[in-house]
């Protein structure tokens, strides 16, 4: 099956030779062509150009995209979309003046999500996850990462895990599993730290590994969840069964989990809200990508990842929307795209290099994903008539997406 847009406004991140990421001052280059075509060939990029040397060929179908750009689909690094219920009662807390951290001390928080998760089949799970895995397919996103994290019991991981399988084998979109089991202590494990983490290395890594149910493992490495040694026990058992870290570090407490995250080589660190100098310096020279979650900070109220420190230093930076029921009931990247921007102070396009090809790298799918290169998935997002790709930061509130098509298959 072949596609042909035609009368492109502007064509979007168009790299000619794949990058794996771009960094510092790179990202402020979105490279584009303007008055431009694309064809599609199944599921791939076949081609694409200026239109005064579009080719004259039959394709099964043919796009106008008059006064519309066309831009790759999002990269989100980093959900938690399998999740049951929601937390809705913990939101209207936390209006009525409770600290998301005093929510989770009283046994809210991820413990909360654990009992609905717990208390739900899997089909059910997959039922809600399928969803939101909808919804954010039809808000432009073409590739994410979806973590466990709350089931927190041999079962009730590996339940969220197969649901995850299921969710890849039945949709176009490229998926990624992350083993989140070290996102809360279970209450029976309050007091016996090393009981969980235990049964996380003897009992939950091997399983997820002999089922093949994960390809990275993640650690919640905050002040009252898991400390530096612990994230440590655990990502080095992960690591014996070929699982790569991805973690959560530096939310709310800058306690070195960025440096533990590069000696580990993890693929991402992610949130970054709380950044000592320290912490930038020891990203440069690495392979890790940071990951800001801006939708999280505005969720929260709770600081926005330092972007312009960070990329002075020559950093790289992806973006991602966490989306999970407690922190951030968002998979909207369009949003976090116009948050960066607004909160962040990234301009246009360093921020839709942070949601593309830079969350294709923190997902491991760069050479695949993130770009409008030749032979890559034909993934790509045409927006309604704008005037020019500025309106997608700026219309913060409106979706400006017209049609979104995912490996040559068109989603919405
Ligand atoms: O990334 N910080 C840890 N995990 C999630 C939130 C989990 C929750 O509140 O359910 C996050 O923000
Ligand atoms: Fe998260």
């Amino acid at each position: 099956m072949q596609i042909l847009i035609i009368n492109i406004k502007e064509l979007l991140q168009v790299r000619e030779t794949n990058v794996d990421k771009v960094s510092g001052a790179e990202m402020a280059t979105l490279p584009s062509i303007k008055n431009a075509y694309l064809v599609i060939e199944d599921n791939l990029i076949k081609d694409f150009g200026s239109m005064e040397d579009c080719p004259q060929i039959n394709p099964e179908k043919i796009i106008d995209a008059y006064e519309k750009i066309v831009l790759p689909t999002w990269c989100d690094s980093h959900t938690h979309i399998v999740y049951a219920g929601n937390r809705e009662q913990e939101f209207v807390d936390r209006i009525n003046g409770l600290s998301y951290e005093e929510i989770a001390n009283r046994g809210g928080g991820i413990l909360n999500s654990a009992k609905k998760l717990q208390a739900s089949s899997e089909d059910d799970l997959y039922e809600q996850s399928k969803t939101r895995l909808e919804e954010v397919m039809q808000m432009g996103t073409g590739a994410v990462e979806i973590k466990s994290g709350y089931g927190l019991t041999v079962d009730d991981e590996i339940k969220m895990l197969r649901v995850i399988k299921r969710l890849k084998k039945d949709y176009p979109i490229a998926i990624k599993a992350t083993f989140l089991g070290a996102h809360a202590f279970p209450l029976e494990f309050k007091n016996n730290h090393q009981g969980y983490i235990d049964l996380m290395i003897n009992e939950m890594i091997p399983r997820i590994a002999d089922e093949k149910l994960a390809e990275y493992i993640d650690v919640f490495c905050e002040s009252g969840y898991f400390s530096i040694a612990e994230s440590e026990q655990i990502l080095e058992a992960g690591l014996k069964y070929g699982l790569i870290p991805k973690i959560h570090v530096n939310q709310f407490n800058a306690i070195g989990g960025v440096a533990l995250g590069v000696k580990y080589q993890a693929l991402s660190v992610d949130h970054l809200e709380v950044m000592n100098p320290e912490d930038i310096e020891v990203l440069k020279n690495s392979q890790t990508m940071p990951v800001a979650l801006p939708s999280c900070s505005y969720f929260l109220s709770i600081p926005y990842t330092p972007a312009r420190e960070m990329i002075k230093a020559g950093l790289p930076l992806a973006l991602a929307t966490d989306f999970n029921p407690g922190s951030t009931p968002s998979g909207n990247m369009n949003f976090v795209v116009a948050t960066a921007c607004i909160k962040m102070k990234m301009t246009p396009e360093e921020a839709i290099n942070a949601a593309t090809i830079n969350g294709a790298y923190a997902m491991g799918i760069s050479k695949t994903h993130g770009s409008i290169t030749i032979g890559k998935k034909a993934n790509i997002i045409i927006t309604k008539p704008i005037p020019s790709f500025y309106q997608l930061p700026y219309a913060f509130g409106s979706n400006l997406i017209e049609q979104v098509i995912i490996e040559g298959k068109l989603i919405a």
